[in-house]
């Protein structure tokens, strides 16, 4: 937990990489339609028996009204589609090629540097933060580190759908101890481990990679720079958001409790939540976190230009907006873009950021705020500065 000190540090560009391959609602529900039916056909005779239950159908509908989300993007949309796989296809990758984790973020950081004007000589460590890292080690954000050709060191770290929000706050932390600049990136495949089969989870996530440049403000900026006026972290353990697939699972299936991927898909592997006690819980905490943020650090909830807000449901972010402020906040107060990305975790309030920011003149006051699994939220609030 930061208060606001001198605005000693800023950050100077973000950048964006989305996937070429959007999958609508109508799409997504009409591949998981036919699922349904091969699985009710193929399963009738226990169905009719009562052994086990139907499945049943979704609804392009339903999706858009209980989420707000029309569309996603995905790495690979003809695994995803594909009835009898449900899954992108991610081919494994030679150790002497980039991951694909690697090659997002990259790609992402390559326009946020652009975007600072500045090259890999003028960063010295790279933050990895985000919802699910490509492997143990070596760590992603080295990886990230070398392809860019940046000097210093990097890391990886994990706060779920907050992730970029504690990835700020690590980065401030680390420039406050000598670092020149830090580039924080956001890579998230969340549809490697969303569950295309569960009805009710399969069209929450969609991929995407961000990223965050910060710096020291000692020097007169030279581009667009937003001053962080304060952080603020939170986490709160619960079990209403999991995702249970480590570096132990093959030992599990020595034992004989693998799943069977095709009818019986170890869902507790993949993302699962109790949506509605997710809603009901995380809105008041995280309304109640950016309220007093911004009190103890002296700043009206209606001075605040924009909230930049974690992307997972509308009426979430409606709510959370409404407690904050006292009314309800229009779209260009609160932006919204999971109706085109859907939940991309913890690149959800930075995609906003990065692409609703217009508008602000010098002295502005947003909110960044991303929150999730764990639970886990943090706020950072920053004044346009240059
Ligand atoms: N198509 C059609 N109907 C569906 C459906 C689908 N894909 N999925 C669920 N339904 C049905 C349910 O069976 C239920 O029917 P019933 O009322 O007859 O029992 C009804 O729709 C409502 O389901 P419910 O799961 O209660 O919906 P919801 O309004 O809570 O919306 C979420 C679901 C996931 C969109 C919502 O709970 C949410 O976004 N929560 C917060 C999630 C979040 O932020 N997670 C953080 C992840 S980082």
């Amino acid at each position: 937990m930061t208060e606001q000190q001198s605005a000693d540090v800023r950050i100077i560009g973000t950048g964006l990489y989305t996937p070429p391959g959007a999958i609508t609602n109508e799409e997504l529900v009409e591949s998981f339609n036919a699922y349904v039916d091969q699985y009710n056909d193929r399963f009738a005779d226990d169905i009719a028996a009562g052994r086990i239950a139907a499945l049943e159908k979704s609804s392009a509908d339903f999706i858009e009204k209980a989420s707000g989300i029309k569309a996603r993007y995905t790495v690979d949309r003809e695994g995803v589609l594909d009835i009898n796989r449900m899954a992108p296809h991610i081919p494994a990758r030679d150790n002497e090629e980039i991951s694909v984790l690697a090659e997002i973020a990259v790609n992402a950081a390559r326009e946020a540097l652009r975007a600072a004007d500045l090259t890999a000589a003028d960063i010295d460590g790279v933050v990895c933060a985000a919802s699910n890292m490509q492997r143990g080690y070596p760590a992603m954000a080295v990886e990230i580190q070398d392809a860019l050709g940046i000097e210093g060191f990097g890391f990886d770290m994990n706060v779920a759908c907050a992730s970029a929000a504690f990835g700020i706050e690590t980065g401030l932390g680390l420039i406050r101890a000598g670092a020149r600049r830090i580039l924080m990136v956001n890579p998230e495949i969340c549809t490697a481990h969303l569950n295309f089969r569960d009805r009710d989870s399969h069209f929450i996530f969609g991929d995407v990679a961000t990223a965050v440049i910060l710096e020291r403000a000692d020097n007169p900026a030279q581009t667009e720079s937003w001053e962080i006026l304060g952080t603020r972290l939170l986490t709160k353990f619960s079990n209403n958001i999991r995702n249970n697939f480590g570096f132990m699972n093959h030992c599990e299936r020595e034992t004989g409790e693998a799943p069977d991927a095709q009818d019986t898909p170890n869902t507790d592997k993949l993302f699962i939540q109790e949506g509605r006690k997710v809603f009901k819980e995380v809105v008041p905490m995280v309304s109640e976190m950016i309220n007093s943020h911004l009190n103890d650090i002296g700043v009206g909830a209606n001075d605040v230009k924009r909230f930049w807000l974690h992307q997972a449901n509308l009426s979430m972010n409606e709510f959370i907006a409404r407690k904050v402020l006292g009314r309800d906040a229009n779209r260009e107060e609160a932006p919204v873009v999971l109706d085109e990305y859907a939940n991309t975790s913890s690149a959800g309030s930075i995609i906003a950021f990065h692409k609703h920011r217009d508008g602000f003149s010098v002295g502005d006051i947003g909110v960044i705020c991303a929150f999730g699994a764990g639970y886990s939220a943090g706020s950072v609030v920053v004044r346009k500065a240059s």
